[in-house]
């Protein structure tokens, strides 16, 4: 019989801080594909790429891994409502698993500048939702504010039981390869994701899975990339507007990670962004949202100037769906609009548009 994926919690537990008796809200996320990509190993000069397509969780990006432990230990701690600061992808998590659990959900979003896709999944999922005037920074400041004050129970990656579940990405990569890589790459934004890898890699070590962790890379893009910079930035700009944060929770704990792991922090151009988006779909086959293409741009970026260690094995995390944000696709590279062709239901016509000679 075929097996079911349990969820992160169930499949890992004796990792996790979690008992058998613990109340457990899962959408079954986890389990997701580790996709070879050799047009990405040829155009990085590498022994072989896998794509961590983290599209394929039950919302379509990462966030549902730190959503079921978040909101099932809230759950446990009798919470009636969640809240979440979000550029999209954490409140439609926080919105789908808060109906799971039989909660309210909150969410502060930056007004204008999430997807409609991911705006869409808040409405379908109940969120009471509230658009700020001002950015993601400026939500998550709100957010914990309230959490602090009132009866809402703060689900963003500050709360460390985000990050316990998140780690369990690094736990498959070493399932599946049996290894480590010898770098793996992400965006970087409030840099919860790159800290949980850390966190999962360096567990790996202690329990002599693996002999060692991947140098880590967070790449960001280059209108908001604040650990580029050295300090917060006040106006954060780039069409990625799932990384569109200035300010970054985790900058402690992102620091470390690339400092403990050899790893790096790059920058992207918008346009480097949206070239590698297109190469994700055009050549390996996984459609992704922009943001998520960021850390396969920030690498290609490195080995164009040179300056991409030699490794052998390389994972790059893809943190969220293609659909999410489907307008990207919709342009070409001169961000005109792609509109296929209307054609008359014969056959014939379609063979003539197509070019086709008739057998
Ligand atoms: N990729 C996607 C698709 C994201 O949604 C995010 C963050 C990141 C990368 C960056 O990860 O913040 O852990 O460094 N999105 C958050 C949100 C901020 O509200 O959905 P990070």
């Amino acid at each position: 019989m075929a097996h079911q994926w349990r969820g992160v919690i169930r499949e890992y537990m004796d990792r996790l801080p979690f008992t058998a008796s613990d109340p457990v809200v899962t959408l079954g996320e986890g389990g997701t594909p580790l996709i070879e990509a050799p047009a990405l190993a040829k155009l990085l000069d590498v022994g072989s790429v896998h794509l961590k397509f983290e599209g394929m969780n039950p919302t379509g990006s990462f966030k549902d891994r730190g959503m079921t432990t978040a909101v099932s230990k809230a759950l446990g701690d009798g919470a009636k409502a969640v809240i979440a600061a979000s550029t999209g992808n954490t409140s439609a998590a926080a919105a789908a698993y808060a109906v799971k659990a039989g909660m309210q959900s909150v969410v502060l979003v930056p007004a204008g500048k999430i997807s409609w896709g991911k705006l869409s999944q808040a409405v379908a999922h109940k969120a009471q939702i509230l658009q700020v005037r001002g950015n993601f920074d400026d939500c998550l400041r709100l957010a914990r504010e309230l959490s602090e004050n009132y009866p809402v129970f703060l689900v963003n990656s500050v709360n460390p039981n985000r990050l316990q579940g998140q780690k369990t990405a690094a736990f498959e990569v070493v399932d599946v390869l049996g290894d480590a890589p010898d770098l793996h790459a992400m965006p970087l934004g409030n840099a919860g994701n790159i800290s949980a890898y850390h966190l999962g890699y360096r567990e790996e070590v202690a329990d002599k899975r693996i002999k060692k962790q991947p140098m880590l890379y967070g790449i960001q893009a280059a209108g908001s990339a604040p650990f580029i910079q050295g300090s917060p930035v006040a106006k954060p700009e780039t069409i990625a507007t799932a990384i569109r944060i200035g300010n970054p929770a985790s900058w402690d704990l992102a620091q470390e990670a690339k400092r403990d792991s050899g790893g790096a922090f790059g920058s992207v151009s918008d346009k480097e962004i949206l070239w590698m988006h297109r190469f994700l779909s055009q050549e390996t086959g996984v459609f992704v949202e922009p943001s998520s293409a960021t850390g396969a741009a920030g690498l290609h970026k490195l080995r164009q100037l040179g300056e991409l260690p030699k490794v052998n094995s390389i994972v790059i995390t893809v943190t969220g769906h293609g659909l999410k944000d489907p307008d990207w696709a919709l342009k070409d590279q001169n961000g005109r609009k792609i509109k296929p062709k209307k054609v008359a239901a014969a056959a014939s016509s379609v063979a003539e548009i197509l070019g086709l000679e008739r057998k």
